[in-house]
């Protein structure tokens, strides 16, 4: 019997060290969790994961100008080189006969491009520029003021937009640059995608069979709800080009759609006026 009797306790005792280490476990994953869900996000990239500029390898102008705001704004981005018009790979991703003109099937590709990428690196989320914005010149500011509002769950974030109409406001900023709900955000030069907005995205759109260009394909399932989308009014990164749809001041020149554009800070911007030269 005692012998039975110690021969139970040790079962008791492995049976309780099985127990333990399994409660460990639990909680040493728990921590891990816990560790990498407090990771900031980077200031640097404005709280997504990553930033990309896109922009044609021949446009040095427009690299330029970026450089010097992406150096003033402390900003980390990467350049994605764009397809051009010119370029082969065109034909292998788009249809000649689509009604979309060779340059807006050009653009599409690059965003879809930055899309498969997206994936590919394991990004949560991503800015996605084009190389022909200006900034607000305290847009780190403003982005962490618009995280706090962002709800958990979206797909696209247009930062910058055009033709947008303000839809339900989203949160509670006290500042000026604020969150809604989007309505039909038009342009492409600076929004942002979630994971499950790539994933939508890549789902829904398809370079072969466009049906506008890639602005147009965005708002059409955002406006339709298939994308959980949302915008900032005003917009804080704007697009500098000469005839600029801007939703925001479209009868005055550019530089004073913005409060405080960096690069009129920087003295990028010559006689007020568009900089047409660089078209
Ligand atoms: C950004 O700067 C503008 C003035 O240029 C100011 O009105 C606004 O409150 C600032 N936003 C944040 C979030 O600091
Ligand atoms: C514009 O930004 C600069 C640099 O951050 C700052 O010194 C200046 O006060 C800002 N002007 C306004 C009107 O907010």
């Amino acid at each position: 019997m005692p012998r039975n009797g110690a021969k139970m306790l040790k079962i008791y005792i492995i049976f309780l060290l099985l127990i333990l280490i399994y409660l460990c476990s639990f909680n040493i994953l728990n921590l891990i969790n816990n560790l990498s869900q407090e990771i900031i996000p980077s200031k640097r990239t404005l709280g997504f994961d990553h930033i990309y500029v896109i922009g044609l390898d021949y446009r040095k102008d427009r690299r330029e100008i970026m450089d010097k705001q992406i150096s003033y704004l402390n900003l980390d981005v990467e350049y994605f080189k764009a397809v051009s018009k010119y370029d082969k790979i065109l034909h292998k991703f788009t249809n000649i006969n689509s009604k979309v003109t060779v340059g807006q099937r050009a653009c599409y590709v690059s965003h879809y491009l930055i899309y498969q990428t997206i994936i590919e690196e394991g990004f949560n989320s991503a800015l996605i520029l084009e190389d022909d914005v200006d900034f607000e010149a305290n847009i780190t500011d403003i982005m962490a003021d618009i995280y706090q509002n962002l709800p958990e769950s979206w797909d696209t974030l247009h930062v910058g937009h055009c033709y947008e109409t303000i839809g339900q406001p989203v949160g509670s900023s006290s500042f000026p640059n604020k969150l809604y709900q989007s309505v039909e955000p038009q342009c492409s030069h600076a929004y942002a995608v979630s994971n499950s907005g790539v994933h939508k995205l890549l789902k829904l759109i398809d370079p072969m069979n466009a049906l506008g260009p890639i602005d147009y394909e965005i708002s059409t399932r955002v406006k339709s709800k298939e994308i959980i989308s949302y915008s900032i009014h005003p917009q804080p990164i704007i697009q500098w080009k000469e005839g600029n749809p801007s939703d925001v001041a479209p009868t005055s020149h550019y530089p004073f759609s913005l409060t405080n554009s960096t690069m009129n800070l920087l003295g990028l911007i010559n006689e007020n006026k568009y900089p047409e030269e660089w078209m």
